[in-house]
């Protein structure tokens, strides 16, 4: 077979042809469990004929007017569905085409929001290792994803600066308590404002729960109320990217409700739209709307497709099924499920160090040697082999090497569908336990 396309890979991957629920249909007729969603994006699984014949229904009456002119009520209504009770001071949305032109909006809100209030000064972004923020210029930037950063390096602003992540099976030291190595990021943090000029620095940008980089990775207890405080001493934004943590994946519509705390600027997507169409977003704290809106009168940003009509009317029927079928009960339920599943078959296997996650959104990070949690040499590519070996048994997963440092360390995600049922689950895991001992 050839192909024309410039796949990820030298290989050409099998062309999958429909979708039904759970599973994706491949040309061969294989049937495969998507579980997890691509990189968490098909929240509510395949072919679902509400969201198709939403889009169709936005397509055929109007598939685009230029947001320089015009609004659509669908992107006024998802607006609605998304900010209903205004979660956390957040009042407006910025709709886009991906995850990545949500955090290059964030980050330009963020420098607008100061030039507009007179602290021109503010120019700096700190962010986190291991983070991924998107893969234009900008957000790979603000991002920490080694392995992603490395090529383009040259390329990419000095206006970053990276702290570690809050990452405590691979860097909470033996000898530190969970609040201690809290003190210890906290601390790292302040030295930073403290480098660069506390007045200098613009906004600090952190994924609420590591997705892919890292794999699933929770912050511990405290941790994001002491990065909020500290943004809050030295008058700066804190971004938070939610693109493949939020909208319901962690069992929350926003994974910050479980943070106590609340973002000023906040990038969405994969579970925004389900992947019906391509849609990012940023939710927008009032006090920066209104900083815009008072002042110069516009974001000095934009683009042709951004609020897309059709894109709009697919997320907001996906917005409407989440919440009209209460499917965030689904989720911590199925969560729940998942969670002990994955600690049965896994909890003691010599090659899983780690098993980690929330709500539907779970990692297994793989060990040569668990005691010491040795890595896998990256050459063996273990993440891939598991990868491989699950699509055999049918199940598709999201792998990833690097999980360290973007070199070292191997894990795959797993996040079903919100649909997912409690036969799918145990499928997943019984076919995965299989995949991780065939790849090992
Ligand atoms: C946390 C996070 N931010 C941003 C992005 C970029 O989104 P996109 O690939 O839609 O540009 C991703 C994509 O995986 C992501 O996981």
């Amino acid at each position: 077979m050839t192909s024309r396309v410039l796949h990820r890979s030298g290989a050409i991957p099998p062309i999958a042809v429909s979708g039904e629920g759970i599973h994706l249909i491949l040309a061969d007729g294989r049937r495969i469990i998507d579980a997890s969603g691509g990189a968490a994006v098909a929240c509510l699984g395949h072919g679902n004929r509400r969201i198709a014949e939403a889009m169709g229904r936005q397509a055929a009456t109007m598939a685009y007017a230029h947001t320089g002119t015009f609004s659509s009520q669908p992107a006024e209504d998802l607006a609605d569905i998304v900010l209903d009770g205004e979660p956390g001071g957040l009042s407006h949305a910025y709709f886009c085409s991906s995850g990545s032109e949500g955090t290059e909006a964030s980050l330009k809100l963020a420098r607008q929001y100061f030039v507009e209030i007179g602290q021109s000064q503010r120019v700096h972004f700190i962010a986190r290792r291991q983070g991924y923020h998107g893969n234009t210029l900008g957000a790979l930037a603000a991002g920490g994803n080694m392995m992603r950063r490395a090529l383009y390096e040259p390329m990419l602003s000095a206006a970053f600066s990276l702290v570690s992540p809050c990452f405590a099976y691979r860097f909470k030291r033996d000898d530190e308590s969970d609040a201690q190595y809290v003190d210890r990021l906290a601390g790292e943090l302040e030295a930073e404002f403290q480098r660069l000029g506390p007045d200098t620095v613009a906004a600090v940008l952190a994924e609420t729960v590591v997705g892919a980089t890292t794999g699933c990775v929770t912050a511990l207890p405290g941790y994001f109320q002491r990065m909020r405080a500290i943004c809050d001493r030295h008058g700066a934004l804190l971004i938070l990217d939610e693109v493949m943590c939020g909208m319901g994946r962690t069992g929350t519509v926003h994974a910050w409700e479980q943070e106590g705390i609340s973002p000023d600027l906040q990038v969405v997507a994969k579970g925004l739209g389900g992947g019906y169409q391509p849609i990012g977003g940023v939710l927008i704290g009032r006090r920066i709307v209104d900083a815009i809106t008072q002042g110069s009168g516009g974001f000095m940003h934009g683009h042709t497709y951004q609020a897309h009509p059709v894109a709009c009317a697919a997320a907001l029927e996906v917005q409407r099924i989440i919440r009209g079928e209460k499917l965030l009960d689904n989720i911590r339920a199925m969560g729940a499920r998942l969670e002990t599943a994955l600690i049965e078959r896994f909890g003691n296997h010599r090659h899983v160090g780690d098993i980690r996650g929330r709500g539907l959104f779970w990692a297994l990070e793989f060990v040569a040697d668990r005691g010491g949690k040795m890595e896998f040499d990256p050459a063996l590519k273990v993440n891939e082999r598991v990868k491989r070996e699950a699509l055999v048994r049918g199940v598709a997963i999201y792998p990833m090497g690097g999980t360290i440092d973007g070199r070292r360390g191997d894990h795959v995600v797993i996040a079903p569908p919100y649909i997912a049922t409690a036969s799918d689950i145990d499928t997943i895991v019984e076919r995965l336990g299989d995949a991780v001992d065939a790849a090992i």
